[in-house]
């Protein structure tokens, strides 16, 4: 809902359990006012009515107050919009109207028009209130308005939003922060005077840092206290800077880029649109705040959310470059028999790629290794009953491969110096027409060729020599690739909507609100050790849900690993947090552990619409030596918990449930044994775990 006062200079948006408010002042000023519980219009309007502090000679009353703060004029924070024409550099804009869209698409919108007459640039702003959520997406659009002859707009920084906080005596910022195999780490820290700012230089979101921010008044729990966050839609290089002012208030700008030194060049009649950097305000801890950017995701965001994922396997841990027709079938002979519903041939099924140096670029299956296409393996994967899927890495190219060979020039680099390889790659630059035509004609052409299901779409360096030489604004390739990406990927989708797709980087290191929109799963991290992965997977869960985060069981111990020994319990008890694979090289599985991956794929059969679709309970951390997590559907709830390491004669907590009813009883669906709902919110579960690395899942339903 959006309600207008203040003689049209003051907006609320009202959520389904919070309110945002901001105004316009007399000199065109916006103004933030309020985020956080409900208010009422007349609150709004009492508010925008506060004087403001009067300018001193070296503050400005504008930082930190305001929506979307330009560079130019009184200001001295990080602006979130710098702009430059060969003549004028900064914005000075002038309010012309607002519009309130009611009813549209997914939400209530407000949008907010102003123009600048020096630079002839006009600046939306947008403000969407996603429907049944307290999620407001934000984001602005600059179009150049100009005439034909009018000087060019350089955007050296065009950031989606700036959020305010309200004044606290103190402010707490978590984050998730991590590296290849240690994706997403829960990190809490004090926030001091001056800047955080995290974000990737690297050309996708990166293993570094999710695009994500939390930030309490150092009171908030796991299920109390106020949380204010923010998450970007964007899967290229981004920045989110929090800053700390000098008289305590607190704001967090974010946007796309690389850096502050050139993102787009306007035309007069070009446009750029920012990513989404959407926000939530919440109370109920940072638990009530993760349940809502998971139901926001749910319902918003994952295309086709209500069907569940199909259990996967993935032959990449057992064969790595050694692929051949008659090995995988062998594979999926097994991985049918022990239930998995979709299996994914990975790396090493095309062109030369025996190895990791060479063939990528060559979308063409490799002629010795499956002599007739990919068909008869999928056929016969589909005759086990099962889907087929192939793993891809559309972006790269090999030096080593055809399509180097023929169009050197299609990579990012800088004209004379050397192209830099990691991994044996460079990046295709998919900022260009051409290179985009002949991955849609190759991928297009790839998907006919065989009943394909699924496509593990993967993304294996960073950008290094991200020239373009020949274009006028080579650095545009830094938003413009990631645009591409988009644009295939919707093309591809559009094209074949029977096929999904899952967002890889070397595991998690493209994980964002934007490829989530076009992807139906991602995977979580090249980590699939089950302890290891539990820190990964709690921070995963800070943002988004279940429903997306794919979970392997590999081989134990596992030498490409940490050569943990851990049962083939704790290892699906991990995996089953999220969306269930295997991974191992089933072949070597004897009849014991077939067997028992076969009951503990049936049995997460029965557990997967309340973990895929349910509401997320962290019980206790992975840092605790006994750790849980709950999900609530219905009627229904599950506990999986992991007890890393127990010490004789010390007793083990009880796991008190959440989100049940105290009235009301609850059966074990497994061994019919009742549970008093009081007993289980106020006294806890006792989880019978013992020794090292033990696991157990608890599945129960209301009487
Ligand atoms: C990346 C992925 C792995 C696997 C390999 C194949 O590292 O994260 O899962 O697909 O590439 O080369």
């Amino acid at each position: 809902m959006i309600d207008v006062g203040g003689d049209g200079r003051v907006w609320l948006l009202s959520g389904t359990g919070s309110s945002y408010a901001l105004r316009l002042t007399e000199r065109d000023e916006l103004l933030h006012l309020h985020w956080g519980p409900r208010i009422t219009l007349a609150d709004a309007e009492a508010l925008a009515a506060e004087p403001l502090p009067g300018h001193r000679g070296f503050e400005s009353l504008l930082d930190g107050r305001e929506e979307y703060p330009v560079e130019g004029g009184p200001r001295f924070v990080r602006p979130a919009l710098t702009t430059r024409t060969e003549a004028v550099r900064g914005t000075d804009w002038v309010y012309e109207e607002y519009q309130v869209h009611e009813g549209g698409a997914g939400g209530d919108e407000l949008r907010l028009h102003f123009h600048d007459p020096v630079q002839h640039v006009d600046i939306a702003l947008h403000y969407r209130l996603r429907t049944g959520t307290d999620v407001i997406e934000r984001w602005a659009t600059l179009s150049h308005g100009g005439g034909d002859r009018t000087a060019p707009v350089e955007l050296l920084r065009a950031d989606a939003a700036a959020w305010s906080l309200p004044v606290r005596d103190h402010w707490r910022l978590s984050h998730l922060h991590g590296r290849w195999a240690a994706e997403s780490q829960l990190a809490r820290t004090d926030l001091s005077h001056g800047e955080h700012v995290i974000g990737s230089r690297r050309g996708h979101t990166s293993h570094a840092h999710l695009p994500w921010i939390a930030l309490d008044a150092g009171d908030a729990g796991e299920e109390h206290g106020e949380v204010w966050s923010a998450a970007l839609a964007w899967s290229g290089s981004w920045r989110i800077a929090v800053q700390l002012l000098p008289d305590g208030l607190v704001q967090a700008v974010g946007g796309a880029g690389h850096d502050d030194a050139g993102l787009v060049l306007l035309a007069p009649g070009e446009s750029y649109t920012t990513p989404v950097f959407a926000g939530l305000w919440t109370d109920g801890g940072f638990g009530a705040s993760s349940r809502a950017w998971h139901a926001y995701q749910l319902a918003h965001v994952i295309p086709g959310a209500e069907q569940s994922r199909p259990v996967l396997y993935n032959s990449w841990e057992a064969t790595y470059f050694e692929v051949s027709e008659a090995g995988q079938r062998a594979l999926a002979r097994r991985a049918a028999d022990v239930g998995v519903e979709l299996f994914v041939v990975d790396d090493g099924w095309f062109g030369t790629r025996t190895h990791d140096a060479a063939g990528l670029g060559d979308w063409t299956p490799n002629p010795d290794r499956f002599p007739n296409g990919l068909k008869p393996l999928a056929d016969d994967v589909h005759a086990l009953g099962m889907q087929f899927g192939i793993w891809v890495e559309p972006e790269m190219v090999n030096p080593d491969s055809d399509l180097y060979r023929a169009h050197p020039d299609w990579v990012q680099y800088q004209p004379g110096r050397r192209r830099t390889e990691f991994r044996n790659q460079l990046i295709l630059n998919l900022a260009r027409d051409d290179v985009r035509d002949y991955l849609w004609q190759q991928l297009d052409t790839l998907l006919h060729s065989a009943p394909i299901d699924y496509v593990k779409w993967d993304f294996n360096r960073c950008f290094t020599d991200a020239g373009w030489p020949g274009d006028p604004y080579p650095q545009r390739l830094w938003v413009d690739h990631v645009h591409g990406l988009y644009a295939l990927l919707d093309r591809l989708r559009a094209a074949h909507p029977g096929v999904a797709f899952e967002s890889c980087s070397g595991g998690g290191g493209r994980i964002d609100l934007g490829i989530l929109s076009r992807t139906d799963q991602v995977w979580t991290s090249d980590n699939t050790d089950p302890l290891d992965r539990l820190a990964i997977q709690d921070g995963f869960s800070q943002i988004h849900p279940a429903r997306v985060m794919a979970a392997w069981v590999t081989d134990s111990p596992n030498e490409q690993l940490n050569d943990r020994v851990s049962s083939l319990r704790y290892r699906f008890v991990s995996s089953m947090a999220g969306v269930l694979g295997i991974g191992g090289d089933l072949v070597k599985w004897s009849e014991d552990e077939l067997t028992e991956a076969r009951e503990w794929i049936t049995r997460y059969k029965t557990i997967r619409p309340v973990v895929q679709h349910g509401e997320l309970y962290r019980l206790r951390p992975p840092s605790e030596e006994l750790s849980a997590v709950q999900y609530v559907r219905g009627d229904e709830t599950v506990v999986l918990a992991w007890l890393r390491h127990q010490r004789h004669g010390e007793p083990q907590p009880a796991l008190r449930l959440r989100g049940l009813d105290p009235a009301a009883t609850y059966s074990d669906v497994a061994t019919g044994e009742v549970h008093r709902g009081a007993v289980l919110l106020h006294h806890g579960l006792r989880t019978g775990l013992r020794g090292d690395l033990d696991a157990a899942v608890f599945h129960f339903r209301r009487n």
